[in-house]
C-alpha cells in the first residue's frame, strides 16, 4: 500500500518540526509548507538530520489562495495538520487585524482547497486558551469555552468553529481540533527545539535563556495567587509527547475510526505544575541555580488550568509519557546547543 501523505503547514516551526519527525517515523510521507515568517531553517535542518532525509519544504504563505491551490494540486494530500499562524498573545492585542487576517485567512484557504479536491482530513492546532479562566478543574472537552481574552485566543475559537461547521456542510471534510496545554521541551537529539525571536513570552524559553546568561533574571509573575505556593499552575506537556498525539489523530482519521466528523481532544498530562515547581525542577535536574525574582502578576494570566486527558487517553490511544525532568533536561540541552556551549 502506498504511503499516505500529510501536509504540515507551519512545519518549519517549533511544534511543526517535532510533528514532522513523528509522522515520518510512523510511516507517513510529509510535505512541509511554511512562509518562514517566524523561523529560519534551523529546525528544518534539524529534522533532516534526525530523519536522514530532506523532506519537501515549500516556502509559501497560506493566505495566498493560489499558492495553497497549487500545493494541493502538486501533492496528493490525504491529511493536513494546520499550524501556520501568528501566536504572540500580546501582539495580537495591539495588532488584532493582523491576527484575524492571517490566522483566519490561512485556515479558510486550507478549508477551500480541501473542499475543491473533494475533501480532506484536517487537524487543527488549537489551544487550552479557548477555556479561558475557569474554576472547575481539570477541564474536559465538555467544559465551556469562555469569551477569549485576546484576539489570538479568539482566532483559536473561531477556527475551531470554522472546522466544525465545514465538517457539517462539506462532504469529505473531517476535522480534529487538538487543544494543547503548555508545550515545552525539545527533541532528545537537541537538533530541534523552540527558537523564540526577541524576548521570549513563554516561561521555559525565558528560563533557559536566563540560565545560559542571555537574560539577567527571570521574573515570576505573581506569587499571591490562590494556589498551594502562590504561583500560577499549568499543565506542561512535553513537545515529543504532544507531537505523537498528532500521529494518533491522523491515524484515527485515515483509518476511518472517527465516531463523528468533528472531534476535540485535550492534549495535556493532567498534572498541574506551578511556576515555582517548574523552576525548582529545572534547577535540580540540570544542577544549576537560576536567577529569579517575584514580580507583579501579568495581565491576562489565568490562575490555574490543567487538562483532563481521559478522552485522548481512551479514544485517541495517546498518553503523555515523558517526565517533567526529562523534558526540562531536553530544553536545557537544546539551549546549550544553539548557544554553542
Ligand atoms: C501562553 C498564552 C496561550 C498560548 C500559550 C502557548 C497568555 C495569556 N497565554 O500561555 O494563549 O496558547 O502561551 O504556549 O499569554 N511566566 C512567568 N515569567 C515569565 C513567563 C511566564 O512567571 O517570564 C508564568 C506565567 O505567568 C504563567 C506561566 O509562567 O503562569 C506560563 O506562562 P507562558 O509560558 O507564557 O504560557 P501561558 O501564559 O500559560
Amino acid at each position: 500500500m502506498s504511503k499516505k501523505c500529510v501536509l504540515v503547514s507551519g512545519g518549519a516551526g517549533f511544534i511543526g518540526s517535532h510533528v514532522t519527525v513523528e509522522l515520518y517515523n510512523a510511516g507517513y510521507d510529509v510535505v512541509i509548507a511554511d512562509n518562514m515568517s517566524n523561523c529560519d531553517e534551523t529546525c528544518y535542518n534539524g529534522v533532516s538530520q534526525i530523519l536522514g532525509v530532506r523532506l519537501p519544504l515549500v516556502k509559501m504563505d497560506f493566505c495566498d489562495r493560489a499558492a495553497v491551490d497549487k500545493l494541493f494540486a502538486d501533492y496528493h494530500i490525504d491529511a493536513v495538520i494546520h499550524f501556520a499562524a501568528f501566536k504572540a498573545v500580546g501582539e495580537s492585542v495591539s495588532e488584532p487585524a493582523k491576527y484575524y487576517e492571517n490566522n483566519l485567512g490561512s485556515f479558510l484557504n486550507v478549508i477551500e482547497a480541501s473542499r475543491a479536491q473533494g475533501g480532506c482530513n484536517i487537524v487543527f492546532s488549537s489551544s487550552a486558551t479557548v477555556y479561558g479562566e475557569t474554576d472547575k478543574l481539570p477541564v474536559t472537552e465538555e467544559s465551556p469555552r469562555m469569551p477569549a481574552t485576546s484576539p489570538y485566543g479568539n482566532t483559536k475559537q473561531i477556527c475551531e468553529d470554522i472546522l466544525r461547521d465545514s465538517v457539517k456542510a462539506y462532504a469529505g471534510i473531517k476535522g480534529i481540533a487538538l487543544r494543547y496545554f503548555n508545550p515545552i521541551g525539545a527533541h532528545p537529539s537537541a537538533l530541534i527545539g523552540e527558537l523564540p525571536r526577541g524576548v521570549p513570552n513563554n516561561l521555559v524559553p525565558f528560563i533557559t535563556q536566563t540560565a545560559i546568561g542571555k537574560r539577567e533574571c527571570l521574573s515570576i509573575f505573581g506569587n499571591d495567587y490562590p494556589t498551594p505556593d502562590g504561583t500560577c499552575q499549568r499543565d506542561y506537556i512535553d513537545i515529543v509527547d504532544l507531537a505523537k498525539a498528532h500521529v494518533c489523530a491522523v491515524a484515527r482519521m485515515l483509518d476511518g475510526k472517527m465516531a463523528e466528523g468533528y472531534e476535540i481532544f485535550n492534549v495535556g498530562t493532567g498534572r498541574p505544575v506551578s511556576v515555582l515547581e517548574l523552576v525548582n525542577a529545572f534547577e535540580k535536574v540540570n544542577k544549576l541555580k537560576l536567577n529569579y525574582k517575584f514580580a507583579p502578576r501579568r495581565a491576562g494570566d489565568v490562575t490555574a488550568i490543567w487538562a483532563d486527558p481521559k478522552k485522548a487517553n481512551e479514544v485517541l490511544g495517546w498518553k503523555a509519557e515523558r517526565s517533567i525532568e526529562e523534558t526540562l533536561a531536553a530544553a536545557w540541552a537544546w539551549e546549550k546547543r544553539i548557544a554553542g556551549k
